[in-house]
This record gives C-alpha cells, sequence and structure tokens, in this order.
C-alpha cells in the first residue's frame, strides 16, 4: 500500500500560557488524507482546529507523534524559510489580513502563487479572479482596499494559483455572506479534486461540510473523537460530543438531521 499524502500520527502540540500552565491544544491525533480526497475538520471554538492545520504546514512545533507529506517529515521551520516541498501545501488563514502583503498588489501576489506552480500553464490571475467571483480590475489593487470577505476570496485564489497537492482552508469562508459561502467551498473542492490534490476543510459551518467533505472528523479538546463518511457521522453519530454538535444544527427535515444536499 501507497502511503497517504498526508499522515499524522499521535501528534500531540501544547501552548505554555501564564498562569495556567500547559494547555494540550491537539492531543494525539491520528488523521490521514489522501489525493482526492475531502476531509472537514469540524469541533467548538478553541478545540484545537488551527492549532493542528497550523503543524501541519510546520508553523507549530510537534510536542510528540509525527506528522509526514508526500512521505516526508514536516519539523518545524525558521522564520521565514519555507522548503520547497511545503509550497506543495497551502493554508487559506482564518485572518487574511495577516497572510496578505499590505504593500504589494494582489496580482502581484496571485502571480507569486503561479510562479510556485508546478504545472504554470493550468492558470491565469484573471482566470483566478473570475472564479472567486472579484472583478478583473481588482489585481492594480491593494488589499487594503478590499472587504474582508474579498480578502478571504484572494487568499483562496492565491492558495490555488500555486498549483498544491493540499489545500487547507480554515475557516476560509467563514466571512463570505451566506450565498457564497457554499459556492466558494465547492469551487475549493472542485479545484482541488481537477489536480488530484487533497482539500482539509475547516469550518464551523457543519452544513457547508455536509455538502463538501467526503469524510469528517470531529475534534473536542484537542482529540478526534469520531471520524467517518460524511453521511454516516451524519445520521448515526456514534460520539456523544458529535451529538451535541449535530443537534446544535437547525432541523431541516424535522429529526434535526440534513437532507443529502442542500
Ligand atoms: N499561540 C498560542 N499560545 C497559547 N495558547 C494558544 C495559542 N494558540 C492557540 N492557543 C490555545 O489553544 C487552543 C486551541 O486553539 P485553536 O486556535 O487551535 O482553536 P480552534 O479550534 O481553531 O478555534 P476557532 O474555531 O475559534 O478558530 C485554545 O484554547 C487557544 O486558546
Ligand atoms: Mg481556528
Amino acid at each position: 500500500m501507497t502511503d497517504p499524502l498526508l499522515d499524522i500520527r499521535n501528534v500531540t502540540v501544547s501552548y505554555r500560557q501564564p498562569g495556567v500552565g500547559r494547555l494540550t491544544a491537539v492531543n494525539d491525533v491520528t488523521l490521514s488524507l489522501g489525493r482526492g480526497e475531502v476531509l472537514g475538520l469540524v469541533g467548538e471554538s478553541g478545540c484545537g482546529k488551527s492549532t493542528l492545520a497550523r503543524s501541519i504546514c510546520g508553523l507549530e512545533p510537534v510536542e510528540s507523534g509525527s506528522i509526514s507529506f508526500n512521505g516526508r517529515q514536516v519539523g518545524r521551520l525558521g522564520f521565514g524559510r519555507r522548503p520547497r516541498e511545503l509550497v506543495a501545501i497551502q493554508m487559506v488563514f482564518q485572518n487574511p489580513f495577516a497572510s496578505l502583503n499590505p504593500r504589494r498588489t494582489i496580482g502581484s501576489q496571485i502571480e507569486d502563487g503561479l510562479r510556485a506552480n508546478p504545472r504554470p500553464d493550468t492558470w491565469t490571475v484573471a482566470g483566478l479572479l473570475d472564479e472567486v467571483e472579484l472583478d478583473r480590475s481588482s489585481i492594480a489593487r491593494y488589499p487594503h482596499e478590499f472587504s474582508g470577505g474579498q480578502r478571504q476570496r484572494i487568499a483562496i485564489a492565491r492558495a490555488i494559483a500555486a498549483g498544491p497537492d493540499l489545500l487547507i482552508g480554515d475557516e476560509a469562508i467563514a466571512s463570505l455572506d451566506a450565498s457564497l459561502q457554499a459556492k466558494i467551498a465547492r469551487l475549493m473542492r472542485k479545484l482541488a479534486l481537477e489536480s488530484d490534490a487533497a482539500l482539509l476543510f475547516i469550518s464551523h459551518d457543519l452544513a457547508v461540510v455536509r455538502v463538501i467533505a467526503d469524510d469528517v472528523a470531529v475534534m473536542n479538546r484537542g482529540v478526534i473523537v469520531e471520524k467517518g463518511p460524511v453521511a454516516q457521522v451524519w445520521n448515526a453519530p456514534q460520539n456523544e460530543y458529535t451529538e451535541r454538535l449535530l443537534s446544535a444544527i437547525p432541523a431541516v427535515d424535522g429529526l434535526g438531521r440534513l437532507p443529502a444536499t442542500v
């Protein structure tokens, strides 16, 4: 059997918090993800989703366990250094203010992504802006000239431009209008799968995860409490926490369950 694209084994990440001691944000997590797969990661605020995502990108030190990507260990990276093989992991951060350079036009930032793409002819800047429904005139504008939701879409366009093997969206659609959320989420799925990549989709929005993910992992206080195909987890949750999380979604079919498509 070939190794999965992303292999997370027994990973624990903790933080030192003043006055509190050490907080275990990610606790003995084991997950894997193969090409062509979309995994949703859900759980309450503060349960450790972003911490796990950052450690996959090598941005958070792993205390124990291992993360391998394309068969190579992802270690902690020094500031400003990003080994070439990790360009194949593109993350859309929860806060797009932090990830876009305020001094450069968005066109030039998307071009950076294209330059990193192993198949550079896949996209043009204009084509990507069309995909995320931004006007082509945006090319010459700067990040501060856009709304939060628009910036989020720019960050998605830049991540896709790089032709990643693994695309991670950390609440990537949270600041978009409801009408655009499902559309952009589907777009991320489509673009990832078209290039035989994998998508790790982190979201508070269980309804969107239900629609775009194949499998879902449910996280509670740093621990993955359940993982399985979305339909199975939705209709027959095995864990009490998952049940509570799902019952918090407004009932659509009268049973607190969502129909197959939303
Ligand atoms: N740099 C840090 N230093 C100390 N504690 C941190 C740090 N980053 C996160 N934490 C703590 O780790 C826990 C997990 O945080 P994390 O950001 O991973 O949660 P999350 O699931 O992404 O939440 P949200 O849905 O609100 O984004 C929280 O209790 C948080 O306070
Ligand atoms: Mg988060």
